[in-house]
Parts: C-alpha cells; structure tokens; sequence
C-alpha cells in the first residue's frame, strides 16, 4: 500500500482535478496530458492491489515468523510476482477497458438514437464499439488463462465455480445452469455438456478431475454464490462478444449508425461492465473462503481483536463518506453523459461566445440578442469515423 501511496496516488489526485474541471481552464494538450496521467496512475495503483490481492490467494516467498507473522523472504520480487499476479492484473485491466468501453458505447447510442447526424456521438459509439470487437475477445481468452491458473493453486474455487460436488474419474461435464444444493452436495435440474469442462481445463476429454469430494468440508468455500456469480460473469463476457461481433456487421452493412436495435443494445449494456466486474470479485473472493491467505490463515482467525461497536463505526464511517462521494461523482458524471457532445467540449453555461464561422465570410460578432447562453451553431468539420 506505500508503494501505491508513494508512486500512484498523488499522481491521479493530482491531474484528476485538471482532467474533471480543466477542459475550458488548460489547453487541450495539457487537458490531455492530465487525463494520460489520471490513466497511468490508476493502472500503476491497480498493478499494486492488485499484486497485495494475488498474494493473499497465492502466497509465496515468505517465512513464518515465531509468533506466526508472515515475514518477507529473501526477495520482495517472489512476493509482488506471486503466481495469479500477472493474470489477475490483465484480467481485472483488461475488464476496466471494456467495461468503459460499454459505458461510452452506451452514452454514444443514447444521443445516436437522438440525432443520427452528430458526428460526435459517431465517433463515441464507433470508437467503444471497435473496443467491445477486439477486447471482448481477449479478455475471454484471458479469463480462460487465469482459470487455468486458479485450477493449479486453488482447484477448490474451480470445483465451486464448475458446481463439481462428485469427482469425475473419466472426464467432467461441463454446467452450463443448475440450481446448487450444498445440503445435498448436488446440482438440481443440471444442464450440462458431458466431458466438456476435462476438454476446457484439462484439454482432454476424458481427463479425470477431483470434485469438492476430496475436499474436508470445513475447507469448502459456499458454491451457491461462486457457482452463480461465476456463471453472471461469463453471460456477461459472451454478451459483450456478441454485441462486438454485431457492431462488425453493422460496420460491414454500412448500418453502424442506423441501426436502432443495435444502439438500444448498447445502451442497455452501458452498465454490464460494472456487474460483471462485481461478479468477477464475487467469484475470486468468495471462492478463496474459508481462507483470508489461502491455505494459511482461516478468515475467522483474521477478524479484528477491536470491539464490535469500535469497527462497527468506522465500517458506518466508511459507508457514509464512500456514498457521499460516489454519489457525487456518479451524479456529476450522469451530468457529464447527459450532454450532447460537440467540439471541444464546451461547457454549455459558459457558451462559446466566439465568433459564428459562416463559409466564406468573414466571421462576424456572435448573435445573441435575448443575452442568452449560446452553444456553437455548428461543429467544425470532421473526418467521419471508420
Ligand atoms: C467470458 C469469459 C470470462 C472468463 C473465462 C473469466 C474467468 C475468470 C476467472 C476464472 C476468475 C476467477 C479467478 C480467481 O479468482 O482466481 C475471474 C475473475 C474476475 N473476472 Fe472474469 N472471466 C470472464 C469474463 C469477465 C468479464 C467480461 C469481466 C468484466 C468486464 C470480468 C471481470 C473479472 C474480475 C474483475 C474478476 C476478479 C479479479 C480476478 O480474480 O481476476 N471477467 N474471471
């Protein structure tokens, strides 16, 4: 977390003022440069979360102390590129990416459907549509990798997140839905493909795999939630890649801007990144359970020694000022959405009060006889987008 404080923080506090309130204060170059460094400073922070996290479900490169504290080993590299480290930070990267990608999709077709015309909205919905083609893609490829890997260091979040309850000694079957009994250590009404899940985790299939059978049952994490919140994220993932795959023929057909069912798709979707990333951290955490280290530490043992009305307070102080602040920013930012983009971004209280350019003549004084506030007349034109 000092690593984080020391080289990511102060950056992103730093430009984040310039890059929320600055577009009609700096130059455009600086306002870009600010909004550059709020990127590389929010990827830096993740880089540390995100290598602290992996560590807590992977831990190496440690010795146990005499009063069992986890002392640092010989290199702190072991510790910051633990094992699920690389996959972790590409996968949650990469789902960031795209889950602002959907945002933007979704704020462009929103004023498409308004005015087909506005070739800012184009821009927007062209630009976070050739997103979600390519990066919908990758980022199933690297979810498989990470899982992949979760089966090498915790084949028992793999077991709940695959609803395998029964070892499967001649190749598993793939769940596609089922309702999970964990009293009866079953999955009701399964809908599965057989031996697909050996094909996929083991690439063969008749490829034997362990169920949460070999696993004592204080050791189990709850499969009903890892089991759903897994099978949110994917649903999510392939709805991407389906809408991405729809934004390429409607590319292809000459309909990308045209075609109102595909932006009532992306509008609907604008929010789906968000779900799916609160899913994806329901899986992995819920997944480590009963663990806080994996296989080291029990999450019972790590609960606070402080009084429960002495943490119930902070966790209320953190709710409260977490919601105010959240609230805010998402209030300012559905403000920010709810314009209609143009050049340059100008503020509509402000106006541009410059000059009204008509072809070939000379610009003139702005109109504006009531005193009222103005907006461009017309943006300067611009390549259509691709
Ligand atoms: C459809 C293909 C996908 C696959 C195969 C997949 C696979 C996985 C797996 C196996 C995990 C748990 C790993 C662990 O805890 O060790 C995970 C976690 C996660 N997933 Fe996905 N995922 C997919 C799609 C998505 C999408 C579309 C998003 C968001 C836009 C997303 C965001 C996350 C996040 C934030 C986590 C928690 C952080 C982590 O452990 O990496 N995933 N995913």
């Amino acid at each position: 977390m000092a690593y984080e404080v020391l080289t990511a923080f102060f950056l992103e506090a730093g430009f984040l003022g310039v890059m929320l309130f600055g577009m009609n204060k700096v130059g455009k170059k600086l306002h870009f440069a600010a909004t550059a460094m709020v990127a590389l400073g929010t990827l830096v922070s993740a880089t540390w979360i995100l290598s602290v996290n992996s560590w807590m479900h992977t831990p190496v490169g440690f010795e146990m102390g005499a009063n069992g504290q986890f002392l640092p080993g010989p290199s702190w590299w072991d510790i910051v590129f633990n094992p699920s480290f690389p996959y972790r930070l590409l996968h949650t990267v990469t789902a960031s990416y795209l889950t602002v990608a959907l945002v933007v999709g979704g704020v462009g077709a929103w004023h498409l459907m308004k005015d087909r015309t506005n070739i800012h909205a184009r821009k927007m919905f062209s630009m976070a549509m050739w997103m979600a083609a390519l990066v919908a893609p990758t980022q199933i490829f690297v979810g498989d990798m990470h899982g992949l890997n979760t089966l090498e260091h915790q084949p028992a979040k793999v077991m709940a997140m695959e609803g395998h309850f029964d070892s499967h000694p001649e190749g598993a079957p793939l769940i596609l839905f089922g309702i999970p009994n964990s009293a009866e250590k079953r999955i009701d009404y399964a809908l599965e493909i057989p031996k697909a899940s050996s094909l996929i985790l083991k690439h063969d299939h008749d490829a034997p795999m362990a169920g949460l059978d070999t696993i004592p049952d204080e050791n189990e994490p709850p499969v009903g939630i890892v089991f759903w919140s897994f099978r949110i994220m994917i649903s999510i993932g392939f709805a991407m890649l389906g809408l991405g795959a729809w934004s390429v023929l409607a590319r292809m057909r000459g309909k990308l801007y045209d075609w109102t069912l595909l932006h009532r798709a992306a509008l609907i979707m604008a929010p789906s990144g968000f779900v799916a990333v609160i899913a994806g951290w329901i899986t992995t955490e819920v997944g480590r359970q009963p663990f806080v280290i994996y296989g080291l530490m029990r999450t019972a043992d790590a609960a606070s020694p402080l009084d429960a009305p002495a943490v119930a307070a902070s966790l209320l102080a953190f709710v409260l000022v977490y919601f105010a602040v959240f609230g805010v920013g998402v209030w300012y930012i559905m403000r920010l959405m709810a314009k209609v983009p143009h050049a340059g971004e100008l503020d509509a209280k402000h106006g541009d009060t410059g000059p009204i350019r008509t072809a070939g003549i000379t610009p003139g004084p702005t109109q504006n006889p009531g005193g009222k506030e103005t907006l461009p007349t017309e943006a300067p034109v611009e390549k259509e987008p691709v």
